[in-house]
């Protein structure tokens, strides 16, 4: 089967990793499961752009198990981990095209790859696949629908929606409350400090930890940075989400204060040059970056290049910036999504969430994409709860229901005072 992959020889260790993430997803097995008994994904071609990680290859299995053909690519240079790749390829017969540090005319090549299968279904995190098929010059007919995964591949859509080019209908699976609260929240908020701490080992305690971006991401990251010690400052444009983070008891500061206040700085906020030049020269000595939105927009690296006397790698995703100024500054996993680039990403028992969701929206594409306009879609009510009734299942937690007479009470309006 044709595939690229940078390093076939670690097929073993991705087989173990894909094994321990898929103990921890007990929704997605379910679905599996049944997708082996009644097949809803046969001979559906299903073309994928996701993190190359242990959890995406349990989703791949799943749709697999469906009777989908699949391939995938990267949505992110710097996010694959190339023993999953290699296990997928050895030990799956999944086509993969990604290699960790790929280049970006390389990453390209890989989409145009998974788009060469001629897919009825796009799933994307972050939208460059879907961008490269809005890209060709002649419309595809044979594709049913696609998925979007994160935050910023949904507003990208919903750009495209709004100027009346997109092609087909999106099921944006990061809108499910069951994807959102917990995936970008939790998730990010875990694997981001993890990545910073594997790159770094430093001690988050006593430091001022600036989040950009009081979103579900940043909500996350800035309660794990507090339950650490250290002490958070967030900065907004949005004035509700300001507040909300002043009564959750963070400190809120405009980003030309923060950059003078902080240490550690992470961006969570989706936009471009969130952290860019006149920041970077008020930072102090030492000061460490990471980025946690999609694109590596949010800190402007390349200014921070063109301020710069030197630069050097000082050890595996730190790339030390010595100012004109004298000072200082560590950029993580070269200002990329610092949890996949320098850490595994979202642990399985999110993705497993999050994943269940993509899996059902495939099938739900398959049987009712005929009727969907060219929109962007939410993931119909029915099985975002359906895939937190399973959650709490497979956690062994049970709830209570609504008596007849409050289900009454609820609907109501003559019962009052
Ligand atoms: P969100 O829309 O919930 O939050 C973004 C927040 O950033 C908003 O409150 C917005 O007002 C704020 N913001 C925008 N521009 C700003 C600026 N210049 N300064 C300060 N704040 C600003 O989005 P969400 O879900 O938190 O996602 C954020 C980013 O993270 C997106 O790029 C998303 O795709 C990405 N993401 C990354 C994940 C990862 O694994 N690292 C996982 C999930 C999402």
């Amino acid at each position: 089967m044709f595939s690229d992959i940078a390093t076939p020889t670690l097929a073993r260790q991705g087989r173990q990793w894909i094994a321990w993430a898929g103990q921890q997803m007990p929704v997605l097995r379910l679905i599996k499961e049944r997708f082996q008994r009644t097949r809803p994904l046969r001979g559906v071609r299903i073309g994928c752009c996701l993190h190359v990680t242990s959890e995406t290859a349990n989703l791949l299995l799943t749709l697999k198990a469906g009777g989908a053909h699949v391939a995938l690519a990267a949505s992110n240079p710097l996010s694959t981990q190339d023993a999953i790749a290699a296990s997928l390829v050895r030990h799956c017969n999944i086509a993969v095209f990604a290699r960790r540090g790929e280049h970006r005319s390389r990453y390209y090549a890989h989409l145009r790859s998974v788009l060469a299968i001629r897919p009825h279904i796009t799933m994307d995190d972050g939208a460059d696949l879907i961008s490269a098929l809005h890209r060709e010059a002649h419309p595809r007919d044979d594709v049913l629908g696609g998925t979007e995964e994160t935050t910023t591949g949904v507003m990208r859509l919903r750009s495209l929606e709004r100027q009346g080019r997109l092609r087909f209908p999106i099921i944006a699976v990061n809108d499910a409350n069951t994807k959102h609260l917990f995936d970008n929240r939790y998730g990010t908020g875990q694997s981001t400090i993890d990545g910073i701490l594997r790159a770094t080992n430093t001690l988050i305690a006593g430091t001022r930890f600036v989040v950009c971006g009081y979103g579900w991401c940043g909500r996350g990251i800035a309660l794990r940075a507090r339950g650490m010690g250290a002490h958070v400052i967030v900065t907004e444009v949005d004035p509700t989400k300001a507040l909300e983070a002043v009564m959750d008891g963070f400190e809120v500061l405009p980003m030309a204060r923060a950059a003078r206040a902080g240490d550690i700085f992470v961006t969570a906020t989706g936009n471009t040059h969130v952290i860019r030049g006149a920041h970077l020269q008020q930072m102090r000595d030492g000061a460490l970056l990471a980025n946690a939105g999609h694109f590596n927009v949010e800190v402007d690296v390349a200014t921070l290049q063109r301020l710069s006397r030197r630069r050097r790698v000082v050890m595996p995703n730190v790339e030390e910036y010595q100012l004109r100024n004298g000072r200082r500054l560590y950029v993580l996993g070269e200002g990329r999504l610092v949890n996949l680039a320098c850490a595994a990403g979202h642990p399985p028992q999110v993705m497993d969430m999050s994943f269940a969701n993509q899996a059902l929206a495939c099938e739900y594409l398959v049987s009712h994409a005929r009727q969907l306009a060219r929109r962007v879609y939410a993931v119909p009510a029915p099985l975002d709860a359906l895939v937190a009734q399973l959650k709490l299942k497979a956690l062994g937690m049970t709830i209570d229901r609504l008596t007849p007479a409050q289900t009454q009470y609820l609907a109501s309006w003559d019962v009052g005072t």
